[in-house]
């Protein structure tokens, strides 16, 4: 009855934003990530006959409020899933990533949560329907569960049974590296969960953005396939820029960009110029992660890390998918 699994986090090169079921997560669009080996979650989940209700330590605090309630209504799917509803769980979990500050720390919770659970619970399921269940936890985190390079096929069934994540290329395909450029740990004022409800009911830029997916997503993976760095780097790039875009278009207007990030931005569209090739992408916050290749990493770190408002820079290479401790 006790199970302990970690999962790393994942950076979307293709974004998801935006559900069409909030309920049980199903996306407007389809998404792809790539796996991050540097920042990941490890948890352990014991189910106890004694516990009158679940708790919950992140990085050894006890979790209440909105944080605890989105680890217990998770746990119910997986108590439903085992056919026992009246047993409570201690979960205890460790972020080796900063907490709701756009660094994905949702998408390797609950991918290392529903893991963990599934397992202490005894419910013996494939990759493929572990994501599924993890989808209802954070839509991102269906992508955790495997490593290397998945795609989150949104489906188009209304129950979900066809909304999950598959790998596209395994974490020996391609040594592709990313430096996380740190401006600030904070926790985001606008969740991502907020932001892109706000954007599909408000945001006139929205249509433009579902337009765009099918064809980004085809040329994405056929430049993974064949490890062209320039062009996943620059679709993945454009891709950012159109999910941010539509932020602005909101009701009322909000943007996750410091002007830090604008100058990170900057920056690497300076050291393309130069013949450094690399290319940046942004998740739901200020942070900006940069695509390169191994070569090249000396002097990425070390101009990233030259620039002012510029707190850390982590390098990461790609990642494995969920493991059992
Ligand atoms: P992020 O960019 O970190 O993914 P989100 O706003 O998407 O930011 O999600 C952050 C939320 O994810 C947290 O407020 C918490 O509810 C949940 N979360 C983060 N880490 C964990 C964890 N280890 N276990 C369970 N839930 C977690
Ligand atoms: C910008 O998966 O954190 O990082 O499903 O509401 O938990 P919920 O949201 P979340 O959204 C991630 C948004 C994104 C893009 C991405 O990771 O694809
Ligand atoms: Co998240």
């Amino acid at each position: 009855m006790k199970a302990t699994a970690r999962a790393h986090t994942n950076i979307a090169l293709i974004k998801y934003w935006g559900k069409r079921n909030e309920q049980i997560i199903l996306p407007t669009n389809s998404s792809l990530s790539l796996t991050l080996d540097g920042f990941y979650t490890t948890t352990t989940v014991e189910f106890k006959e004694e516990l009158a209700k679940d708790t919950f330590y992140l990085n050894d605090e006890p979790v209440k409020g909105e944080q605890y309630s989105r680890v217990a209504k998770f746990l119910n799917l997986i108590r439903r899933t085992a056919g026992n509803e009246q047993l409570y769980a201690e979960v205890r979990s460790i972020n080796e990533v900063p907490t709701a500050a756009g660094f994905a720390s949702s998408a390797s919770g609950f991918a290392a949560l529903a893991a963990a659970g599934t397992k202490a619970a005894g419910v013996d399921m494939s990759n493929q329907e572990l994501s599924k269940l993890t989808r209802q936890g954070s839509g991102s985190a269906c992508r955790s569960i495997f490593g290397g390079f998945a795609e989150w096929r949104m489906g188009n069934r209304a129950d979900g049974s066809d909304s999950h994540a598959v790998q596209v290329a395994p974490q020996d395909h391609w040594d592709i590296r990313v430096a996380a450029v740190v401006l600030n740990e904070t926790m985001k004022e606008v969740s991502s969960r907020e932001g892109m409800k706000r954007t599909v009911d408000t945001s006139p830029f929205y249509s433009g953005w579902i337009d765009s997916i099918p064809n980004d997503l085809k040329e994405i993976k056929a430049g993974i396939s064949v490890r062209d760095f320039e062009k996943v780097g620059q679709i993945a790039e454009a891709n950012c820029l159109k999910m941010h875009a539509t932020t602005l278009g909101a009701n009322p207007p909000f943007t996750y960009w410091l002007d830090t990030t604008m100058t990170v931005m900057q920056t690497v569209r300076e050291m393309r110029k130069s013949g450094i090739p690399a290319y940046f992408t942004i998740d739901a916050g200020p942070n900006v992660k940069v695509l390169y290749l191994p070569q090249y990493e000396e002097k990425i770190q070390q101009i990233l890390s030259d620039i002012e408002g510029v707190t850390d820079v982590r390098l990461s290479k790609v990642g494995q998918g969920i493991t059992y401790l």
